[in-house]
Parts: structure tokens; sequence; C-alpha cells
């Protein structure tokens, strides 16, 4: 494990042309055993050689990852995948064939190859094929499948900047390579391939109207719309941990009509503020001039009615509180629909289940 105390080089790639000497340097170090954080489409990973046990162990130890929470298997090539899974289901193709590269992982049954370290134990395997040119060329340099989750320490939002994973994981990561910023700003739609029935584990990049014009129907697992209850299963066991939060603990405003929802978040600023709260409000262009004026720092990451906007700068926003230094966040909710879903999702999460319906 190479994860512990070591100096973090920070390595600044150009994100459409990488230069191959760079990739190299990194894929040695991966297929050597170190950490590489790179940039993907999505978030930021943090990768190792997912056949490499002890390897992977060290992301679990740099993250401060529970060991129950099975991680994502990068891979060049859908091609790549019969290496790994004897009987693949014929929707397994179609989807490739319109989602990779890109922002959707899909959970297959089989893939023994892999350690116990990259599947938690299950019978299943999550893989995905990013699409971002510093994060192909450097599994095509490692020439191994790349086991990554968002390199962030675990928890915590999401990095969508080479400056967000070194907040996190400086000193415990061998390199980060620096492409700017990722472009999507939430991760992969993680889509259960390994029952009857697709089911969406995580609402991500790639949105349910699209994948069911390749699948009809899919079934969102109950996970999607909150947290789950302590003692439930969850099928994703990821989704069972608060995560993406910011350090002040955050209230979500959720309603259809978002000047009630405004107004909601108005009364309570009020009243936490006159009790000497410090308060922050995650807010849209559409109703952030409503907090004008009274002393709450607001952050607003884009329109409610542009809601890749807001995924694109939801975890920048969420870590800008962090620097603010506010006592709460109070946050109001988009439409939970398409790109919005994810987002969600997500605030739903950050908020450990304290969501306000208005
Ligand atoms: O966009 C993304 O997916 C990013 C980039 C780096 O690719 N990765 C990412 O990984 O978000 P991570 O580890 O933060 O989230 C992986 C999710 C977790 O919720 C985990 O529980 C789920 O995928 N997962 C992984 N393997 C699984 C499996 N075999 N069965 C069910 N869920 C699985
Ligand atoms: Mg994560």
């Amino acid at each position: 494990m190479k994860s512990a105390d070591c100096k973090t080089r920070h390595l600044v790639v150009d994100p459409v042309q990488p230069d191959a000497s760079l990739i190299q340097q990194a894929g040695a170090v991966l297929r050597e055993g170190g950490l590489v954080a790179f940039p993907t489409e999505t978030v930021y990973g943090l990768g190792a050689n997912a056949l490499d046990a002890r390897a992977v162990a060290g992301i679990y130890l740099a993250k401060g990852r529970p060991a129950d929470n099975p991680l994502i298997v990068h891979i060049e090539s859908h091609r790549v995948l019969t290496r790994y899974i004897d009987e693949l289901p014929p929707v397994v193709s179609l989807l490739a064939a319109r989602f990779w590269p890109g922002p959707l992982t899909m959970v297959l049954r089989g893939g023994r190859s892999f350690p116990p370290e990259v599947t938690a134990g299950l019978d299943t395997v999550a893989f995905r094929v990013p699409a971002h040119p510093v994060a192909l060329a450097l599994i095509r340099a490692a020439g191994v499948p790349v086991a990554a989750p968002s390199a962030n320490a675990s928890g915590r939002p999401s990095p969508t900047t080479a400056a967000h994973v070194l907040d996190d994981l400086s000193g415990k990561i061998a390199l980060v390579l620096d492409g700017g910023p990722s472009g999507l700003g939430v991760e992969s739609t993680v889509l259960d391939l390994s029952g009857d029935q697709p089911v969406i584990l995580r609402p991500g990049g790639a949105i349910q109207r699209d994948l069911e014009q390749v699948l009809g129907p899919v079934e969102l697992d109950p996970s999607v719309n909150g947290v789950a209850v302590a003692g439930d299963r969850p099928r994703s066991p990821g989704m069972k941990y608060t995560h993406y939060a910011p350090r002040a603990p955050l209230l979500l405003f959720e309603g259809r009509d978002h000047e009630r929802v405004a107004a909601s978040v108005l009364a309570d600023a009020r009243r936490l503020s006159a009790g000497g709260t410090k308060v922050g409000i995650l807010a849209y262009s559409e109703t952030a001039p409503l907090y004008d004026g009274q002393g709450y720092s607001v952050v607003v990451p884009g329109k409610r009615s542009e809601p890749g906007t807001v995924a694109a700068l939801l975890y920048e926003s969420l870590r800008r509180f962090d620097q603010l230094g506010v006592d709460v966040i109070l946050a109001e909710g988009i439409i939970p629909d398409g790109l919005g879903l994810a987002v969600m999702n997500r605030l739903r999460r950050a908020s450990g289940g304290h969501v306000i319906t208005v």
C-alpha cells in the first residue's frame, strides 16, 4: 500500500490532448501499486490497479471509505468485458453502443477476476468506460483495469477539480493528474443489470429517459429518493451512507412551487440568524435576489431551470460553504427530473435525511 503519508505530485495535463510522457508516468505509478487521481467527464476518480488487492486496499485507506462499499472498474472499451464476464446480458452491447464512453456504470453478475477489495465481496462488478481523454489514455497506459471511486475523502462532496482532490487527499496519494474542471459535475448513473429487470441504483449523468429508449421502463431503487432507513440492506451499498456532505449541517427544502420554497427558506434564515447562527443559503438565479443584503452567505450554482448547470457547480458550491464558515446551510431543491434527479439525490444524501417538504 503506497497511500499513506507520501508527497502528492501534481501534474497539469492538457484535457484534450494529454502529453504522452506524463500519461506514461501515471500509468507506471498505477502498475506499480500506487494511487493516481485523474479527471473524468463526471468527477475526479482515485485510481488503483483493479487486479492488485493491496493497491485497491490503499484506496479505502486514503479515503477512509467503509470496506463494504464496492468500487467501479474503469475500462477502455466494452470489448474488454468478455475477459472478465462469462455471460454478458444482450442489452450490454446496446447500452455500450449508446452510452459508452460516458456516464453510465453497469453492474454485472460474475467477475471473479477481481479481488474482494473491488467488489466488497459481492457477486457482481460495476464497470464504466469514462468519456475523458485523460482517463482513457491513463487506462490504456496502465494496461490494467482501473478501480476508481470519486477522489474525495469518504463522506465529503465529490471533487470536480484537482484542487478539491488535494484538499481532501494531499499526502495520501502518489499523484494527481490535473486536467481542469470535470464537465458534468455529478457521477455516473449506476444501473444494476444483475437481476431480471434493470434498476437504477444511483441517478447520474445518463438520464432515465435516455436509458428507457434502449431498455423500456426502468425502475428506480427506493434509495434514490431518500436516505435508506437504518437496517435496510440497499442493493447499492454506497447508498446507505450520508455522503456529499459539506462541514455544516444541510437542510433541504423541497417543493414544486419555488416561490413557496424560497419563502420558507427565508423564514428559517431570519429565525436562525436572529439567534446568532451564521446562515448559508444554496439558491438559484430565479430566487437568489430575495436573500440579498441580509447578511446571509448565498451560493448560486445556476438557474433552477437549467439542471445541467446546477449539476456542474453543485459540489463546488457545497465546498464553498466550508470556506465561508457557515453554521448551517438552507438549500433550495430543484425539480427531480433528468439531471435534476441526480442533483436532488445528492442534496438529499448531503442532508442526511433533513428534508422539509413545502
Ligand atoms: O462517475 C463516477 O461513477 C465516478 C467516476 C470516478 O467514475 N465514480 C464514482 O465512484 O462515483 P464511487 O465509488 O464514488 O461510487 C460508486 C457507486 C457506489 O454507490 C457503490 O456502492 C456502487 O457504485 N457500486 C459499485 N459496485 C457495485 C456493485 N457491484 N453493486 C452495486 N453497487 C455498486
Ligand atoms: Mg463517491
